[in-house]
């Protein structure tokens, strides 16, 4: 991560980090969990299989991990990760110096004499919104080859309703006799940023199967990794496949009512926070997951919601809440481009704008349906130029936003700038100088897309100060 100067005079600090405690306490425990001899094979090496393979070889399992990319895998295999992800390097390190960990690129080869294979390969959008299962068949069908009576294969990947049935249909329908594979879904619920906590501490454990000791050879290799007990719900394939995308789409529905009520807020100058605070005292709703920004994005969220609809779509159900949860977290983006328009006066032609924060949340590098891109293409298509910095999406943004020119400092992202827009909840933000940075802009005006500096202290600062919902 980037040295950025910090002048605590100037502390402009709102909220907490996560848990990197737990984190850390992680690591420095990394003898503690006895190997229980557990054989797990996990099918793609990206960031949910990296996770859930270096956690399982944590908890004792002893764990070979495929990836298809050759250079991928042979970087993983000399300890080199190359997404931002706390405390994923040192377990996977030292997983691997203790031999419970390999990668490998040879699917077919890798499979025998493993008591449980993970297929965690990615299920992107198709055109049209489906999830695109083209590379799970390839694996099922790669599998069908070379599994034996005994071993179980679990989903973690994430996939339509009845995928496991048809994957247990192509596992099993060339078996002449033998025992039959037994299919387990088990989706994931891990936070980029925080996915190696996640993987210790699940708010639940979700296992479906039809086949009783393969549910129950699943639940207790998961078991093995906990730090403390979770609800382990057990349940149907079916159920399991719909508990991913329920969720998923609860939450964007979540964010993108808040945002909502954010632009309702800022209509009749009521603070949001103050709104989102008190709605979270009550029990049925929840102090989580309530905070405003330009809008939800990640590689799961969007695309999570898109194959809902079509799932739902293809069953014969009109949806109405989903599509417009689609609608409305493109309004937000709009709102926050319209913001930065208006705070430059109307015109955004031939502005400079500084940009902070390109990756889709904080603590990570992940741009993948990032609202900080739409936003900056929403601004570039208005014909201001764009200056940008990101403590870890650097090199991401080279290849995605060719226009952008990219800095090596906040503070040099905001030099000569017309305004900054703050797009990521990144917490160095709160600790800059902005002060000086206010000093080296043409005019010191500040949107604050996650309300995530103080505006009293901005405006002491000297700054124009825009924030979501604010009085
Ligand atoms: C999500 C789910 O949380 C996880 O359970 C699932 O397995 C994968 O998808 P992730 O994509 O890592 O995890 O991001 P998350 O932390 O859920 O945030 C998603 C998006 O919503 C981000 O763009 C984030 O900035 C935004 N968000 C989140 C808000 O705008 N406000 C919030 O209060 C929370």
């Amino acid at each position: 991560m980037k040295d950025l100067s910090v002048d605590p005079a100037s502390q402009a600090v709102r909220g907490t980090l996560t848990e990197t405690a737990e984190i850390s306490w992680l690591i420095s425990h990394q003898n503690v969990a006895p190997p229980t001899g557990v054989k797990v094979c996990v099918i793609g090496g990206g960031f949910v299989g990296l996770v859930t393979a270096t956690g399982l070889a944590q908890a004792g399992h002893s764990v070979t991990c495929v990836e298809k990319d050759k250079q991928k895998a042979a970087d993983l295999a000399a300890g080199k990760v190359a997404i931002f992800e706390q405390g994923l390097s040192e377990l996977l390190q030292a997983n691997l110096q203790r031999d419970r960990l390999t990668f490998t690129t040879d699917l077919a080869g890798s499979v025998s004499g493993q008591d449980m294979i993970v297929i965690s390969v990615g299920t992107p959008s198709t055109d049209d919104g489906q999830a695109d299962l083209s590379a799970f068949t390839e694996v099922i069908r790669d599998l069908a080859r070379s599994l034996r009576s005994g071993q179980v294969v679990t989903i973690k990947s994430t996939v339509p309703v009845c995928t496991a049935l048809f994957a247990s249909q192509l596992l099993n329908e060339g078996r002449n006799g033998q025992g039959p594979i037994p299919v387990v879904s088990n989706p994931e619920f891990l936070r980029e940023g925080t996915a190696v906590y996640d993987f210790f501490h699940p708010r639940r454990i979700v296992v479906g199967g039809n086949d009783p000791i393969a549910v129950e050879k699943v639940v207790q290799v998961y078991r093995a990794g906990l730090s403390r007990p979770a609800p382990i719900v057990v349940t149907s394939n079916e159920t399991a496949e719909m508990i991913k995308y329920a969720s998923n789409v609860y939450l964007a529905m979540r964010i993108a009512y808040i945002n909502e009520l954010s632009a309702v807020c800022d209509a009749l100058d009521i603070e949001v926070a103050d709104v989102s605070s008190a709605m979270g005292l009550d029990p049925r709703i929840g102090p989580d997951y309530l905070d405003v920004g330009p809008g939800f994005g990640g590689s799961c969220l969007p695309k999570d919601l898109n194959a809902f609809v079509a799932g739902a779509q293809r069953v014969g159900v009109n949806l109405a809440i989903a599509p417009a949860v689609r609608e409305a977290n493109e309004r937000q983006l709009d709102r926050v481009a319209e913001k930065v328009r208006a705070i430059v006066g109307g015109d955004l032609k031939d502005m400079r704008i500084g940009v902070l924060g390109l990756s889709f949340k904080a603590q990570t590098q992940d741009m993948r349906d990032s609202p900080s891109m739409a936003v900056v293409l929403r601004l570039l298509a208005h014909g201001a130029t764009v200056q940008a910095f990101d403590p870890a999406a650097m090199e991401e943004a080279r290849r995605l936003l060719p226009q952008v020119r990219l800095c090596a400092t906040a503070a040099e992202a905001g030099a000569g700038a017309d305004a900054i827009v703050i797009l990521t909840e990144w917490p160095e933000f709160q600790l800059l100088d902005w002060a000086g940075i206010g000093r080296l802009m043409r005019s010191a005006r500040l949107v604050d897309s996650r309300n995530l500096l103080s505006p009293e202290i901005l405006r002491r600062h000297g700054f124009e100060y825009i924030g979501m919902g604010q009085k």
